[in-house]
């Protein structure tokens, strides 16, 4: 895995640095000058990493370290893609909308310290499902960016010197790097299942996209617009309002080791007991926050008595959420005509999707 991430990311191939002679100086605007050598853009495609474990609540200090341990799977049919190119500043523009440069400065400072780098970075990124909803387009958001930065700044142009740019960052720094943006971000970069430890700076994966290749995950789209309150400002609140906070955080590290030996053999029924237990508890220490947290819609409900109706049933539908009222469950191939079709009476979009690769990047001219 390291290394494919490391083929298709960090280390744009040969023929694909045509913008070998470009001047950084000229580099700025993004129309090209007749005349002028081409101008280097990075593309890099990630999908969003759902937690089966949830981070919630930071460590101390500004690191931006998660409290508990997290557990997660990528999501295939979602994807944010990032195009990066030199600018005059840092500059981030998300669907359309320039995003606060505050969010991104600890994040553009440590890319230039770990790239070697001087120069500043234009980011337009492009979801294909709702931003800010609860749909983890964060960590896709960050992790793009990490590894848009890490092919540009790899160029020629980027004007990393010549030894920075033979070695591209390992998979690790680049997660430790998605971190500084968002936690759940140094789990996009990877495919398939993935661990961020708590405390850990960078997340490493558990097994690729083919460990399972049965399992699917509807994401029922309960709500289309952006959450009122950010996963940065409830955490916090949890943090520093909640008498379950505590709880909350040694609960969680109790729970990781059963749920990875329920993913590792592939046991759903054992994986989903696990994650009906961290999204619960999770939200139970946002209920008794002051003020309360509350990201549920009456939806949300439905779908989660709909999947405890399937299961009473006999058919494996085990959902969990995060912090907006969207519901994510998880089935097998075979089960989902059935999971889709009793989720569909409930009036909700549904996108289905299988688990994902790795984050890819590749440098382009413009
Ligand atoms: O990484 P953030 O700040 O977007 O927080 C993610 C929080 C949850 O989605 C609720 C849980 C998780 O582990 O992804």
């Amino acid at each position: 895995m390291s290394r494919e991430l490391r083929r298709r990311g960090a280390a744009p191939s040969r023929e694909r640095e045509a913008g070998e002679a470009v001047d950084p100086g000229a580099a700025d605007s993004p129309a090209a000058v007749p005349g002028a050598p081409p101008l280097p853009v990075a593309v890099c495609t990630a999908s969003p990493s759902l937690a089966l474990l949830k981070y919630w609540g930071k460590r101390g200090g500004r690191k931006n370290l998660p409290a508990t341990p997290s557990l997660a799977v990528s999501l295939e049919a979602l994807k944010t893609t990032t195009r990066v190119r030199i600018a005059d500043r840092d500059e981030v523009i998300v669907d359309g909308k320039p995003q606060d440069p505050e969010r991104y400065a600890p994040f553009f400072a440590e890319a230039r310290r770990l790239l070697g780098v001087e120069i500043r970075f234009h980011a337009e990124s492009v979801n294909t499902f709702p931003a800010a909803a609860g749909l983890a387009s964060s960590s896709s958001g960050f992790a793009a960016l990490a590894l848009a930065c890490a092919t540009l700044a790899a160029s020629p142009a980027g004007g990393a010197p010549a030894r920075r740019r033979a070695a591209a960052p390992s998979p690790a720094r680049l997660s430790a790097l998605a971190r500084l943006g968002s936690a759940s971000a140094a789990r996009a970069l990877f495919g398939g299942f993935v661990l961020l430890p708590a405390g850990g700076r960078f997340a490493r994966q558990l097994a690729p996209a083919d460990h399972w290749p049965e399992l699917r995950i509807l994401v029922a789209v309960v709500a289309e617009e952006a959450k009122e309150l950010s996963s940065r400002v409830a955490m916090e609140r949890t943090k520093t309002t909640s008498p379950y906070y505590r709880p909350w955080v040694r609960s969680a590290a109790a729970e990781l080791p059963e749920a990875v030996e329920a993913l590792m053999r592939r046991d759903l029924e054992r994986l989903g007991g696990a994650m009906r237990r961290s999204y619960f508890r999770m939200f139970a220490s946002m209920l008794a926050c002051d003020p309360p947290i509350l990201y549920w819609a009456p939806e949300s409900l439905a779908l989660i008595r709909a999947c405890e109706r399937l299961r009473a049933e006999g058919i494996g539908a085990w959902e969990t959420m995060d912090a907006g009222p969207q519901v994510k469950v998880l089935c097998l191939a075979h089960e989902l005509p059935r999971v889709r079709q009793r989720l569909e009476a409930l009036g909700v979009r549904l996108i289905e999707s299988r688990v994902g690769g790795p984050a890819e990047a590749h440098l382009e001219v413009s």
